[in-house]
Formats: structure tokens, C-alpha cells, sequence
């Protein structure tokens, strides 16, 4: 476990995302209803950043949609909630200290398929 810190939580807009870009990927930071999530920042769907698009409540789930065409990711699992996108993208455990936003990205959550 590597937890690395990536943004100051005040820097996290609320209902809302930020990006943070490492050397090898980019990460989206989320808060939604005072939860954090991280994810990386590309929908599975094509190159796009997650982070472009918005932050909403999808049928009782917590997602960040796509500035493209329109799918939502859950932001606990990383699933896709509706087409066009139909695979899941990494999802980071993710933690506060203090006003720091640490996330680990060489651990990604593994969630149990359907
Ligand atoms: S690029 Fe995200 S749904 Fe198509």
C-alpha cells in the first residue's frame, strides 16, 4: 500500500471532481454528499477525462458522468450505470489527514463482477 497525497481536500470541489495527473495516469479526486472517491480519470469508453463531465446521484448511486456521451461510472465500483460505455474503470482506495487528500493507485479496489 502506497498512499501518495494528491490535492488539498479544500482544493475538491463539493459535488464535484478535480484532476491530479501522476507520471503514468491521471486521477480524478471526487467528492459527492461529503464522500471522497478517486478513480482514474479516463472513461473506459475513449480517451476522455471523467472530470469533465458532472457529478449527480444515478438511480441511488453516487457517479460522475461522461462529457461525451453520456455514461455514468459508480463512483464506489468504477461500473458503468448505461451504455455506450461497458466496462468499469480503476477505482483507488482514498483517504484524508487533515487537509490532505491521499490516495493509493498501485492498489485499485477490486470489485466483484455481476
Ligand atoms: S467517451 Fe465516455 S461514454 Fe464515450
Amino acid at each position: 500500500m502506497a498512499f501518495e497525497r494528491m490535492c488539498a481536500l479544500s482544493e475538491v470541489p463539493e459535488d464535484g471532481s478535480l484532476q491530479v495527473q501522476l507520471p503514468d495516469i491521471d486521477v480524478a479526486v471526487v467528492r459527492f454528499e461529503g464522500e471522497l472517491y478517486a478513480l482514474e480519470d479516463r472513461c473506459s469508453h475513449a480517451d476522455v477525462p471523467l472530470t469533465e463531465g458532472d457529478v449527480d446521484e444515478v438511480d441511488g448511486a453516487p457517479t460522475i458522468e461522461c462529457a461525451l456521451h453520456g455514461s455514468c461510472f459508480d463512483l464506489r465500483t468504477g461500473e458503468p450505470t448505461n451504455l455506450p460505455a461497458t466496462e468499469p474503470v480503476p477505482v483507488y482506495p482514498v483517504r484524508v489527514e487533515g487537509d490532505d487528500v491521499l490516495v493509493d493507485v498501485e492498489a485499485p479496489i477490486a470489485v466483484a463482477s455481476t
